[in-house]
């Protein structure tokens, strides 16, 4: 079987971080997003990976490489625009060639990866197999509703949802989505839905299986699920400790301390992952906190969060929490008067004070 990660699209919910990164490659517990999705593949024995890009093409291509580093051929696909999911499967047809393959969108995050579902889908002999998960807000997903073990209708993003089992986005088919996707008319929302070409299948009366994802499952795209998935992500970490930790500084639980990361006189409770380089100072750094690579973080409190790379923190009274916070960002107290609040703050930031 081949695999297929979409890893186009635009990323608006998650601006401004996205105003200058692919949303698949923030990271989750210091990993990007998307590297989970292609060690779930490798898991699964799937070595021929293609990768939907758009406009942020070079990023991925400088992150991935050549798949080499998991043992897997990568295939960048580019997608001129982002015109849906069932648009991205056309657009790798010639990279598909009509074999099976998985589906993964690359924002998607499967605790108990893919392995035993592609095994299901290789021994069914199922024309598609997809899987649900129940959810509180089906309305934000595509909606499966069953008779019995047998998907009926699958709706995308209903204002009445038939059922609360999501479409998780991980997919598996054999060549007849091909068809199904060439019959497609663009949704409300303007694009081509795999979630109407599934239907397709499904009214032609081909064979659509279906199964309930048990572990935990996320789908990165808003900043809540973030911190949700970089929560459940920590909370999957095992301490390991490569930096330098001094005698003044205590650490609790599950805390991974990255090569070169330095940390003085603070206190860690985990679960919580310090990246390499980074120096961590007089300060609290609490559950559910991921900090990347080479920043610098002194005196001040930080729990619940994710911190990309080369981000500087100095003396803030405030406790930080349930932030995400981009590349290069300086938060840092000042003592000229008057004592206010100074901002230099680009398009589509939040800040709750
Ligand atoms: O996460 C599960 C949900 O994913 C499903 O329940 C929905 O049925 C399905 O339509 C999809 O909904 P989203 O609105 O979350 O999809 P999104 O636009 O966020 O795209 C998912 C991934 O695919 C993301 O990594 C971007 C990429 N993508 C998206 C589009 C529309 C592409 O590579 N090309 C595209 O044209």
């Amino acid at each position: 079987m081949k695999g297929l990660i979409l890893s186009g699209g635009k990323g608006t919910r998650l601006r401004p971080i996205t105003h200058t990164s692919a949303k698949q490659l923030i990271p989750v517990a210091n990993k990007p997003i998307l590297f989970y999705g292609i060690e779930a593949m490798r898991f699964a024995g799937i070595l021929e990976i293609g990768i939907i890009v758009g406009q942020t093409r070079n990023e991925i291509v400088e992150a991935v490489g050549s798949g080499e580093r998991w043992g897997v051929q990568i295939t960048y696909i580019d997608q001129p625009e982002p015109l849906g999911l069932a648009h991205a499967v056309k657009t790798a047809c010639a990279f598909l060639k009509g074999d099976p393959f998985v589906m993964y969108l690359g924002d998607n995050l499967l605790k108990c990866g893919i392995s035993h579902f592609v095994e299901e889908f290789q021994k069914s002999g199922a024309h598609a197999q997809i899987l649900l998960a129940k959810v509180p807000n089906p309305q934000d997903f595509g909606v499966a509703q069953l008779s019995g073990d047998q998907v009926v209708r699958l709706v995308e993003k209903p204002k009445h949802p038939p059922s609360d089992l999501a479409l998780v986005g991980v997919y598996m088919f054999d060549s007849h989505i091909f068809k199904a996707v060439e019959k497609l008319k663009p949704s409300a929302r303007g694009e081509l839905e795999i979630t109407d070409a599934i239907q397709w299948l499904i009214d032609q009366g081909f064979e659509v299986s279906s199964h309930q994802v048990t572990g935990w499952w996320k789908d990165t795209g808003k900043r809540e699920d973030l911190l949700e998935a970089n929560r459940l992500a920590c909370d999957a970490l095992e301490t390991h400790i490569d930096g330098d930790v001094d005698s003044e500084s205590s650490i609790y639980f599950k805390v991974v301390i990255e090569k070169g990361a330095v940390v003085r006189r603070s206190k860690i409770r985990g679960p919580a992952i310090i990246g390499k380089d980074t120096l961590i100072e007089d300060a609290f750094i609490g559950p559910f906190t991921a900090i990347a690579d080479q920043c610098d973080i002194r005196e001040c409190e930080i729990e619940d969060s994710i911190l990309l790379d080369h981000t500087v923190i100095n003396q803030i009274a405030q406790r930080i929490s349930g932030s995400v916070i981009g590349r290069h960002v300086r938060i840092s107290h000042s003592k000229e008067r008057p004592a206010a609040i100074s901002l230099l703050l680009g398009e589509n930031c939040h800040i709750d004070l």
